[in-house]
């Protein structure tokens, strides 16, 4: 029996989407704030960061939905090409090296993927 989906939850998009797209960006309130946020389907697993580069604040994608580099290894950053691991949001090169995206939780829940209501406060 699946798991059900936790109370206060907020849905990003169906899995099946993320599937298709490898990388969607949404947005989340936390608090009364609204993040930027984007997802990551990689080899059957899902990554969540805030879409903000740690050298300046900015968005990180060059275009809606797009998040990685050509080669889809890494998260890349539009602006100076600060590139992060996928797994951990670790910056392995650029002017941010050695810093990290902030994580985000996120969850399946059934054939939708969703925020987990923990990010809200
Ligand atoms: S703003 Fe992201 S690398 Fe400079």
């Amino acid at each position: 029996m699946p798991e059900p989906c936790p109370d206060g939850y907020q849905e990003i998009c169906a899995l099946k989407e993320l599937k298709a797209l490898k990388t969607i960006g949404f947005t989340y309130l936390k608090g009364e704030q609204e993040l930027n946020a984007f997802i990551v389907y990689k080899k059957g697993e899902i990554y969540a960061y805030q879409n903000s580069c740690p050298h300046t604040g900015v968005t990180l994608n060059w275009q809606p939905n797009q998040f990685l580099s050509f080669d889809e290894e890494v998260i890349q950053c539009a602006m100076h090409g600060a590139q992060f691991r996928i797994n951990d949001g670790f910056c392995q090169r650029g002017p941010c090296r050695g810093q990290s995206l902030v994580g985000i939780e996120v969850a399946i829940c059934g054939e939708i993927v969703i925020i987990c209501p923990s990010n809200k406060e």
